[in-house]
């Protein structure tokens, strides 16, 4: 039989949403699930892959024989991605990661004494595209996209600005599609391609876009 299409590459998958702390009790998110990366992370395995998933705090098992690293915040994730991505042949970038964490995290918990409370916040690094940035040891780089408008445009774009080798859209304003949904469709583009995923269960869409990864990181 045919060996399995990832057999002897490493794919490293960021999933999930990241965590940041206000004070020792609060924090700022969203509400990925982490399905999508985890779907991904599954399959790659499936196809052969040595698999690293790098987790923010969500509610899911670790696919079998996938080694994964759970983190909490940007910077955490950050770190992880960049050790990992150095010594992998594709990165995915799935996580929903926050785009600013707050300037300080209090040590003691923040008393409600005022009417108005006000967190100044600062941008967390860009993950992916720091990952794209490496010029030793860079991977096949994939991102993602989640628009409500003008998604090839804004697609397009993200991939060019954060030098992505192909990125993958989905319209998070469509119901029962994208974030914490078990389903999803996808748009899918790389330098002189693209490919409509249509709207499936989030594994079969992850062994569409694991194929379509492989046939481009080929050429
Ligand atoms: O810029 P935007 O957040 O829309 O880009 C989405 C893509 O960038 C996703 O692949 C996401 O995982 C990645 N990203 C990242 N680090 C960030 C923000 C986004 O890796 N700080």
């Amino acid at each position: 039989a045919a060996l399995p299409i990832w057999q002897g590459k490493t794919i490293t998958i960021t999933a999930g949403p990241t965590r940041e702390g206000i004070d020792p009790v609060r924090y700022i998110s969203n509400h990925s699930s982490g399905k999508m990366g985890f779907a991904l992370a599954q399959v790659a395995k499936q196809l052969g892959a040595k698999v690293n998933l790098i987790a923010g705090p969500v509610n899911l098992a670790t696919p079998a024989n996938v080694s994964r690293v759970d983190v909490v915040s940007a910077c955490e994730m950050h770190k992880a991605s960049l050790d990992l991505a150095k010594s992998s042949d594709v990165f995915i970038a799935c996580a929903a990661v926050a785009d600013y964490r707050p300037d300080n995290v209090a040590t003691q918990k923040i008393k409600k004494d005022n009417d108005v409370m006000q967190i100044t916040m600062t941008k967390n690094p860009d993950i992916v595209k720091d990952v794209a940035a490496l010029t030793a040891n860079r991977p096949f780089v994939v991102g993602f996209a989640a628009e409500t408008q003008d998604v090839e445009q804004y697609a397009k774009s993200k991939m060019q600005r954060k030098n992505l080798d192909m990125i993958c859209a989905n319209d998070v304003s469509v119901s029962g599609q994208g974030f914490n949904s078990d389903q999803n469709a996808l748009k899918v583009y790389w330098d002189d391609g693209s490919k409509d995923l249509p709207l499936d269960n989030k594994d079969a869409l992850a062994k569409h876009l694991l194929s379509l990864i492989h046939q481009t990181y080929n050429r």
